[in-house]
C-alpha cells in the first residue's frame, strides 16, 4: 500500500488526506495545531457523503495515522503534501525538515499558491525532489491540479508526480514553465483586482458581482472555458470572428486591471459589511455544504453530458473499475 505525508492539515491539507485516503492510501497526518484533528475529521465526513457520488471504482478506504512529529509523519512516505501557511519562510523551513527525515525517492509536493519551486528549492539540500502540486478547494471533490517543477525537479519526479496524481482521480496540468502564482490564481487575481474596483468605486456590491458570475458567465465556465465560450460567442466565424470584434476593446478603458487598489480600512469593512449581508446568517459550514452538494450535482450532469470535467470522470471510472 502506497503512503502519503500530509504536512499542513488546515483547508487544502486536510481535503489532500481525504482525497488519497479514499484512493486507498494510507494517511500519515502531521499538523501541530490542536484543532486540526477535528478539522480533519469533518473534511473527512464531508469527502466520504460527496466523493463516491462522483467517483467510482473507488478503493477500499486506507488507515489513516495522526503523527505529533513530522519525522514520523514522512518516515517510509511515497508522496509527501507540504500545505503549511503560504509565506516563504515557514515553507522552507518545513521542505527541510521533511528532506531531513524522508526518502530521497519520494515525491516532495507543495501545495503553494503563489511561490515558484525555485524559491522553494533555494535552500533545499535535494532540489531535484521538490515539485508544485497546486489543487483546488475543496481537494477531495475537484479533480484540476497544477503540478509545476523548476528547471531543477527531476525528471523521474515529475513523471512520477504526475502518475500519481492521475492515480488518485486527479487531472495534473504539467505546467511548462514556472511564473508566481502559475495559472489558475493569476486568472483568479485579474478578476479579483477588478471586483475590489468595483467596489470601491461603488459600482456593484459584492451580491451583484456574485450574481452576475453565478447566473452568466460562471454557468458558462463549469463547461466550457474561457476560450471555448469565446470561440463560440465569435458565431460560425469562431475566433478569428471575436478577436476582429472585442480585440480593440482591449485598448479602450474597459478595466483597471493593471492597477491594485489601495485596500485601506474603509475598502475592507465595505466588502466585510456587503458579505456578511449577502451571507445573511448562513455559516461558512452551511455555504460549504451546499456549494459541495451543487458541485456533486453539477458533477453528475456533467458526466451524463459527457463533457468537461464529467467527461474525465467518465473515463477515469472505465479505468479503475
Ligand atoms: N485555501 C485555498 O483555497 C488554497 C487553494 C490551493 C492552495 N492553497 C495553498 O495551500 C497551503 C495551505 O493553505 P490553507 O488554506 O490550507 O491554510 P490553513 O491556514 O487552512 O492551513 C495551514 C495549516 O498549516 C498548519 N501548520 C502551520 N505550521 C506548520 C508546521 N510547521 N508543520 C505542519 N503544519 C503547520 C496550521 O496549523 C494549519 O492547520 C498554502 O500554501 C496555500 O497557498 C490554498
Amino acid at each position: 500500500m502506497a503512503t502519503v505525508a500530509i504536512i499542513g492539515g488546515g483547508v487544502i491539507g486536510s481535503g489532500w488526506a481525504a482525497r488519497f485516503l479514499l484512493n486507498g492510501w494510507r494517511v500519515q497526518f502531521h499538523d501541530p495545531a490542536p484543532a486540526a484533528e477535528e478539522a480533519l475529521q469533518r473534511s473527512l465526513d464531508k469527502a466520504r457523503r460527496w466523493v463516491p457520488e462522483v467517483y467510482d471504482g473507488l478503493p477500499a478506504e486506507g488507515p489513516l495515522e495522526i503523527m505529533t512529529r513530522l519525522e514520523d509523519a514522512v518516515a517510509g512516505a511515497d508522496w509527501i503534501q507540504e500545505s503549511t501557511p503560504e509565506r516563504l519562510p515557514v515553507k522552507q523551513a518545513v521542505l527541510a525538515a521533511i528532506q531531513g527525515a524522508c526518502s530521497p525517492s519520494a515525491v516532495v509536493a507543495s501545495s503553494t499558491s503563489g511561490f515558484m519551486p525555485s524559491e522553494l528549492q533555494a535552500e533545499s539540500v535535494r532540489p531535484e525532489q521538490i515539485v508544485v502540486a497546486h489543487p483546488y478547494n475543496p481537494v477531495y471533490l475537484l479533480p484540476i491540479v497544477e503540478c509545476v517543477p523548476s528547471v531543477r525537479t527531476s525528471a523521474a519526479i515529475k513523471a512520477r508526480a504526475l502518475a500519481i496524481l492521475e492515480q488518485i482521480g486527479m487531472k495534473p496540468v504539467a505546467v511548462g514553465a514556472e511564473v508566481p502564482a502559475h495559472i489558475g490564481d493569476r486568472l483568479m487575481e485579474a478578476l479579483w483586482r477588478e471586483a475590489l474596483w468595483l467596489i470601491k468605486d461603488g459600482v456593484a456590491t459584492t451580491a451583484q458581482i456574485d450574481d452576475i458570475m453565478t447566473h452568466g458567465f460562471g454557468l458558462r465556465w463549469a463547461q466550457k472555458g474561457l476560450f471555448e465560450t469565446y470561440r463560440v460567442a465569435g458565431g460560425e466565424a469562431g475566433m478569428q470572428h471575436f478577436l476582429e470584434q472585442f480585440g480593440p476593446c482591449l485598448s479602450w478603458p474597459w478595466t483597471k486591471l493593471t492597477d491594485v487598489p489601495d485596500l485601506d480600512d474603509t475598502l475592507i469593512s465595505r466588502i466585510v459589511d456587503q458579505s456578511d449581508a449577502q451571507a445573511a446568517g448562513r455559516s461558512v459550514s452551511a455555504l460549504e455544504a451546499e456549494r459541495d452538494a451543487n458541485l456533486v450535482a453539477l458533477l453528475k450532469t456533467l458526466r451524463a453530458q459527457d463533457t468537461a470535467a464529467g467527461a474525465f470522470l467518465n473515463r477515469l471510472g472505465k479505468t479503475t473499475s
